[in-house]
């Protein structure tokens, strides 16, 4: 089922053993915040950054952000008590895990028992906390559509550039950049574009991973225009800098939300109104194809905050759709009834 869209413009990862940064990531504007006990974490300091993550979400204050933490992966020695004490301790707190490095349906079915388990015994609502499977390797990739249908806790799947480079071997250090010397256009499209799908096919979103060259706002943009354009909800940060820049490349432009929005009430128009499954809005053709779309930018814009200023109006009765007093110029398609 399509669940209600939350946005997810930019994902701040944390490092769950700064207090510091933890603080500090409850003002920034980010749409969600993952705590992360992994590789952000030295394996000395695990312990203490499941301690200190705990303590965060139970002092709240996110102020309406997603909160999610990211454990170790499904394989390690430390996944199964990052779960365990992080959602029996403060689970409360908490929209998703995010499971790092997901090879293999089954580690995701892990995850969906042992929170089921959990919020059995602590009384939490069964199936409330969200997956989101970050999907990193050559395997991963190979099986995502079973990992996409693996759960219905699925929220998001995400791309793990990092260990996407290393598992298929890039020459390439500069993680989220595209390499020097590869002559197609964009050495992420595949595993970007396989990802969408399977997501889009189980009514997940769609999330980049992050641009490790902080100080390069200019790259750092153009990556995140591009997975926009192709379909993706938001992308990874890991800087407080990286922030506005992945917002504004997740929202839809002002004139875009407008037309979208007037579009679905056009269509809403004409299909009840008029029983007219195909008319023009201005000089193009919409119909239902054009509502899919413009519901998702719609979503959009609204879950970035963007206002309308402008209204559907119907043409007056015995009018013809040109005489549209925003001069919008509904009206018949060529070549229809
Ligand atoms: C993120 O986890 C990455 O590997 O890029
Ligand atoms: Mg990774």
């Amino acid at each position: 089922m399509p669940q209600e869209y939350r946005p997810r413009r930019s994902c701040l990862a944390v490092p769950g053993s700064s207090q510091r940064f933890l603080g500090k990531a409850r003002g920034l504007a980010a749409d969600e915040v993952l705590l992360d006990l992994e590789d952000a974490v030295a394996p000395a300091a695990k312990e203490t950054a499941r301690r200190n993550v705990i303590a965060a979400l139970n002092t709240g204050g996110w102020g309406g952000k997603l909160v999610a933490v990211r454990v170790n992966d499904a394989a390690s020695r430390w996944a199964y008590r990052d779960v365990v004490e992080v959602v029996t301790d403060a689970g409360r707190g908490l929209d998703a895990i995010v499971l790092p490095k997901v090879t293999d349906p089954g580690h995701v079915v892990w995850l969906d028992l042992l929170l089921g388990q959990i919020e059995q015994d602590t009384g939490d609502q069964s199936g409330r906390i969200g997956i989101e499977a970050q999907i990193e390797d050559a395997r991963g990739l190979a099986k995502v559509d079973e990992i996409a249908a693996a759960s219905p806790r699925l929220r998001a799947l995400v791309f793990g550039p990092a260990d996407f480079m290393a598992s298929i071997g890039m020459a390439s250090q500069r993680v989220g950049a595209q390499p020097a010397g590869y002559l197609g256009a964009d050495a992420f499209h595949y595993p970007l574009l396989r990802i969408l799908v399977a997501a889009r096919g189980h009514w997940l979103a769609a999330i980049d991973g992050p641009y490790l060259a902080v100080g390069d706002l200019d790259g750092l943009r153009e990556a995140a225009v591009s997975a926009a354009a192709l379909g993706y909800d938001g992308k990874w940060v890991l800087h407080p800098g990286q922030i506005g820049v992945v917002n504004e490349a997740f929202s839809p432009s002002q004139e875009d939300y407008e037309r979208a929005e007037l579009v679905l009430d056009a269509y809403r128009y004409y299909t009840s109104a008029e029983h007219r499954g195909a008319v023009m809005l201005g000089d193009e053709m919409i119909d239902e194809a054009s509502r899919k779309l413009a519901l998702v930018a719609a979503a959009k814009g609204r879950a970035a905050g963007l206002r309308r200023s402008q209204r559907f109006e119907p043409p007056a009765p015995g009018g013809s759709a040109e005489d549209s007093p925003r001069g919008e110029g509904l009206g018949e398609p060529a070549g229809q009834g």
